[in-house]
């Protein structure tokens, strides 16, 4: 027989559970913001408007993904954040991860999403 400290601590965890779930189903990025942090953390590589097009394109290898184009807008939410989190090794493309909080990320793809060509 559990005891009631055990089973208040598992209904705290099926809420916090829920609550997680449907506010990630919830969360739409707000693109706006995402543009703010686009330019701060992004431009310098993937160029003002994400086409891969920055000053610095011509000196990476590979160069620096074209972001409007078909080959990410065709990525899953859940792929893109995987890339942002994990980064291409062997490219110049880093890890972004602990750099930026859940909303953050989802305003990140939200802006991309919105950048489409
Ligand atoms: C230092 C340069 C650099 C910075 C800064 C950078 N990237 Fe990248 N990124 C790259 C390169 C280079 C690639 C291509 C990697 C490859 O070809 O596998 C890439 C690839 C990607 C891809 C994968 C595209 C695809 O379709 O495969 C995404 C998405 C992406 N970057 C998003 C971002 C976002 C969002 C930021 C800012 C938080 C960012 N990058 C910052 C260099 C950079």
């Amino acid at each position: 027989m559990p005891s009631t400290s055990a089973l208040s601590l598992l209904v705290a965890l099926v809420v916090l559970v829920v609550v997680r779930t449907t506010t990630t189903a919830a969360t739409r990025g707000n693109p706006e913001a995402g543009k703010k942090i686009y330019l701060e953390s992004c431009q310098s590589c993937h160029g003002p408007t994400g086409k891969g097009d920055s000053e610095m394109a011509v000196y990476l290898k590979p160069p620096p993904s074209n972001l409007t184009g078909k080959a990410t807008q065709t990525k899953t939410d859940a792929e893109l954040r995987k890339i942002l989190l994990e980064g291409r090794p062997g490219t110049a493309m880093a890890s972004f991860e602990g750099a930026f909080e859940e909303t953050q990320l989802n305003d990140l793809i939200a802006y991309i999403r919105s950048i489409q060509s």
